[in-house]
């Protein structure tokens, strides 16, 4: 096509709709920054939805990249490769080091689930009791066909019915729980902090409850940390926060720092579930990818980016309220996964605002701001976004008086 069509058209000419068109087009990023087609620089808040746990271009993953690429990108999954040892073993030692936990690699969040899916499947019991699957309210687990029967809102699910039976959705209380909870249920799946539902965290003590009760009837708790895991909530997972072992992790997002992967991590008995033939993957727990994932687990620990998270957390709680003046913020979530909800349904507006700030945000829906930067996002990155966050404030205020 001609050059005087814009990269909008041939954006809409030649990719399917599901995403609309995007507001901007990225030439480049560094660090917690990214380059768009007009030369702007932006203050990546999106951080490739909570993918770029190392930000953009960082030294330690592009040379990794670089030399596994030169060495071995792909072989099948009949052969191994270290660096796939490796960051199963990595994920072992992180998760507390148990000798009965086991890893499968996937490519995405969804397919990570899919794995989780088909472990819950494989708790049918005996005489195949257990059918029932327990996911919560305002939940998401993905967009193919089981992670997506998993995933709460009806909008996404409706148009691809007939979805596979069995799951049921439950508010994320101890009452809820009890009363749907029984010997017919095959897994809890739950979300340490629903992220796409705009960072609601689960009530205090939900976790435990859940770990009590599903092995009371010999159901899994399956966690999905896909958004929450990796160090973005100030610890490497967020269920370390609550004192439980579940039977089964999935992972994806951060993992690689925004190379593809996915994983689903079993816990003791959950690691006998799947069986050689029950599930397989072509690219899944490639080299490539899990050469990526082992330097982002490496420079995450050597560069001490889980105490940043803690320490940026705390400053962006303090100072965010004040930086939206009249639109009366109210912050919530944990780490670098922070949910702003303002007190009026204009976040479409303040997204695009931000763009002319200088800033790339994103909003999960009209009145609540999602802030999911890369873990290395520093003191004068912070220093940046609340004076975007000011200056665009401000103007917004003048605008509508
Ligand atoms: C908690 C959670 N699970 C699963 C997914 C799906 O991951 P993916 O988009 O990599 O398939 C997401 C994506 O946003 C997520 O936030």
């Amino acid at each position: 096509m001609s050059s005087l069509v814009s990269w909008q058209e041939r954006y809409e000419h030649s990719l399917l709709p599901v995403f609309g068109t995007p507001p901007v087009l990225v030439v480049r990023g560094l660090g917690c920054h990214v380059w768009d087609s007009e030369g702007r620089r932006l203050l990546d808040m999106q951080g490739g939805i909570a993918v770029n746990a190392l930000g953009h271009a960082h030294p330690d993953l592009v040379s990794a990249i670089a030399e596994q690429a030169a060495t071995l990108i792909h072989d099948s999954n009949l052969v191994a490769s270290e660096p796939q040892i490796e960051l199963a073993e990595a994920l072992i030692r992180i998760t507390g080091g148990d000798p009965a936990t086991r890893v499968f690699f996937a490519n995405s969040g969804t397919e990570a689930n899919e794995a989780a899916f088909k472990l819950a499947r494989r708790n049918a019991g005996s005489s195949g009791e257990r059918r029932r699957i327990l996911a919560l309210e305002h939940s998401f687990h993905g967009r193919t066909m089981g992670s997506l029967a998993m995933t709460a809102k009806e909008v996404l699910r409706r148009p691809f019915e007939p979805m596979p039976a069995g799951v049921e959705f439950i508010p994320p209380t101890v009452e809820a729980l009890d009363a749907a909870i029984g010997p017919d249920v095959a897994a809890v799946i739950a979300e340490p902090i629903r992220g796409e539902a705009g960072v609601l965290p689960l009530p205090e003590g939900f976790l435990a409850h859940a770990r009590r009760v599903t092995d009371a009837v010999g159901a899994l708790l399956i966690v999905d940390e896909v958004q929450t895991g990796m160090g973005r909530t100030g610890d490497w997972f967020a269920y370390q926060d609550s004192g439980i072992i579940p039977d089964a992790m999935t992972l994806a997002k951060g993992l690689a720092g925004g190379v593809p992967i996915g994983a689903l991590v079993t816990f003791g008995r959950a690691s006998s579930l799947l069986q050689r033939g029950d599930h397989g993957s072509t690219f899944g727990g490639n080299a490539l990818a899990t050469r990526a994932a082992g330097t982002v687990i490496r420079v995450i620990e050597r560069d001490g980016l889980i105490d940043n998270v803690r320490k940026q957390s705390a400053a962006l709680r303090e100072e965010i309220p004040d930086a939206f003046g009249s639109l009366g913020a109210e912050v919530r979530g944990r780490g670098l996964m922070l949910g702003v909800r303002l007190n009026r349904p204009c976040t479409a507006d303040i997204v695009s605002a931000g763009i002319t700030h200088g800033l790339l945000l994103n909003a999960t829906d009209a009145s609540t701001l999602r802030l999911v930067p890369p873990l290395v996002f520093s003191d004068d990155d912070r220093a940046e976004l609340i004076a975007g966050l000011r200056a665009l404030v401000a103007e917004w205020e003048e605008n509508h008086e």
